[in-house]
């Protein structure tokens, strides 16, 4: 058997959204999400970071085609939200654009796609205090 390991690979993208959901009203929208409530939106430079992992293949020494992982992400992720509103992404039409919600989304872009190797966990910096994590649905019975 293959030694297993995993590589994190980081990238990035600029892009503004705006923290409101329709099922509060709008003082509780900024009881819960503050200024990034404020309608005019804000922007951020995001860090996405991307851990497959799975085993070393013996020919290259490496879990994955970091080529191959740089394309698919850079035309699935990168391309989809550089320099755009998030709110307005058809994915978020019925969520809000947390770094939560992104981190899952980015995963499920990815998720089926990873070559020759498996997802691990998707990362999203979204500012100096913001670091959210995804790595996959949780095991029946936990919340
Ligand atoms: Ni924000």
């Amino acid at each position: 058997m293959a030694e297993h390991a995993s590589i994190t690979r980081r990238y990035k993208f600029a892009a503004m959204h705006r923290l409101h959901t329709d099922q509060l009203s709008e003082a509780d929208n900024w009881k819960v999400f503050g200024k990034c409530n404020n309608p005019n939106g804000h922007g951020h430079n995001y860090v996405v970071l991307v851990t497959v992992e799975g085993g070393i293949q013996e020919r290259t020494g490496s879990v994955a085609d970091v080529g191959a992982l740089d394309r698919l992400v850079h035309e699935t992720v990168v391309v989809r939200f550089d320099h755009r509103d998030l709110n307005g992404d058809p994915a978020f039409a019925d969520k809000t654009t947390t770094g939560e919600n992104l981190a899952i989304l980015v995963w499920d872009l990815l998720v089926d796609r990873i070559p020759d190797a498996r997802l691990a966990k998707v990362g999203v910096i979204e500012t100096r205090d913001n670091y959210f994590e995804y790595a996959g649905p949780a095991a029946v019975g936990v919340q």
